[in-house]
């Protein structure tokens, strides 16, 4: 492969001494693809060719880039306030934001526990999710059900209620989960927006788990609304409304893991909201900042949070939390961020983007190799055929291609995944379709 990018003057132990994460450190530092800058909705790469950010950076920039409004913000917080203790002590910004985001969120989700990426906030979920049958005097409630294909980040009760192999098989025993089954399912290919076949039969393999360990066993059943890592896995129509019918009758908790679908991605605040389906516990992070700070928030309901509030009052009611939780500059991140979204209009930008995005990916039909096209709100995804034995690669050189010529996507087994910021306009959804029409016809 030609080099492309210059090594922004990085020596090779320079390149050595940062061991990436989820990145094929052999291969990028024979031949690194840098970002040096970044603005609206363009990267700069070190050797100063513009990239068109088709992933919203990794689902996290969703009001675009180089926002100077979080800048400031920023700026002016570590100048006023640059940390406070997180335990046993408060600052005031943390309960304006969770004010704010308990009113964003859907039903009662009106408690917020604050975290610093979507990894954190998977396992305080379910370590919320425990603790609370623990309170209600059901300590035999502690089985955790997962689905296929999800992802929920890379710490142990992620990777254990996860389901993609490969994030597990290297890491020793995890926790014993039990999962769903994921709702890819053949006849739903090539559907537009939510599918139409299998929602209800699929969800109903919740039944399966409960007869196998009982529901007095179990704690909660997590899934991301829209499965986003595994390359834009959508439910069923009837899937989450069945779901949660289940999870209601068979007294489990329901967790919503919005890390990807929450701020906007689906057209609304949350995929809760824009399915109709609202959760006991959801999880967020990546675009509650823009991407700007790491910053992840689990939301809870009132009567999860009301549960835990008994016992001596100075003894903590959950022993849980990190040193930054809630950090000053990051709830700024926050704050500043919300204020675009709403100033900006940004989530009903979505509604009415989301037909463009749809038109455009499934344009890409009759091109070679594609085998399934999925969308939803700003996001989507296309399905390749797998080149025989080498698993990824070809989508992995379509994603490379691409942003050799100037478009940044992202690609997840053999599927290329499109997320683009909320400011995005019509042309550059065009200019998305045909390089990727482009990009499919020239790789074999
Ligand atoms: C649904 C979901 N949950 C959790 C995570 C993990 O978030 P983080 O990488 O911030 O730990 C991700 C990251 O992509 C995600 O997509």
């Amino acid at each position: 492969m030609a080099e492309i990018d210059s090594f922004a003057g990085l020596s090779p132990d320079e390149l050595d001494a940062h061991w990436m994460p989820f990145t094929g450190n052999r291969q990028f530092k024979a031949n690194p693809r840098l970002f040096v800058r970044a603005e609206g909705m363009h990267y700069t790469t070190a050797d100063g060719r513009q990239v068109l950010d088709g992933f919203s950076g990794l689902w996290c920039c969703n009001a675009g880039h180089g926002r100077k409004e979080i800048a400031d913000a920023v700026a002016r917080q570590l100048v006023e306030l640059d940390y406070s203790p997180a335990f046993q002590f408060g600052h005031p910004l943390s309960f304006k934001l969770a004010k704010r985001l308990a009113d964003m969120a859907p039903d009662d989700l009106n408690r917020i526990f604050f975290c610093n990426s979507g990894s954190e906030a998977a396992d305080t979920a379910l370590k919320i999710a425990r603790a609370y049958w623990r309170a209600k005097g059901r300590p035999e409630k502690i089985r955790l059900i997962g689905r296929a294909q999800g992802y929920h980040g890379v710490n142990f009760g992620g990777i254990s209620i996860g389901g993609m192999p490969g994030n597990r098989k290297h890491f020793g025993p995890a926790l014993d989960v039990d999962h769903l089954p994921h709702t890819l399912l053949p006849e739903n290919r090539f559907s537009r927006g939510l599918p139409a076949h299998g929602g209800e039969a699929m969800a109903a393999r919740l039944l399966d788990i409960i007869e196998l360990h009982g529901a007095e066993n179990i704690a909660a059943v997590m899934i991301e609304p829209f499965a986003g890592s595994a390359g834009v896995i959508l439910p069923p129509k009837g899937y989450l409304q069945r779901l949660r019918e289940l999870c209601n009758q068979y007294e489990i908790l329901l967790i919503f893991d919005e890390v990807i679908t929450g701020f906007g991605r689906t057209g609304a605040a949350f995929a809760a909201e824009a399915f109709g389906v609202v959760p006991d516990i959801m999880t967020t992070a990546k675009g509650i900042s823009n991407g700007a700070v790491p910053m992840g928030a689990v939301f809870a309901r009132e009567e999860i949070y009301n549960t835990f509030m008994q016992g001596p009052e100075h003894i903590p009611e959950l022993a849980h939390g990190y040193t930054y939780s809630a950090h000053p500059v990051a709830c700024a991140a926050a704050m500043a961020t919300l204020d675009i979204y709403e100033h900006e209009k940004l989530f009903a930008r979505v509604q009415s983007l989301a037909p463009h995005l749809e038109e455009a990916l499934h344009s890409l039909r009759d091109c070679p190799h594609v085998i399934d096209i999925r969308n939803c709100g700003l996001a989507g995804a296309i399905q390749l055929q797998p080149r025989a034995g080498e698993a990824s690669k070809r989508a992995m050189e379509v994603v490379l291609e691409s942003y050799r010529r100037g478009l940044l996507l992202r690609w997840t087994g053999d599927t290329i995944a499109v997320a683009p910021p909320f400011i995005i306009d019509t042309a550059q959804i065009e200019t998305i379709a045909k390089t990727l029409r482009a990009v499919l016809q020239k790789v074999d």
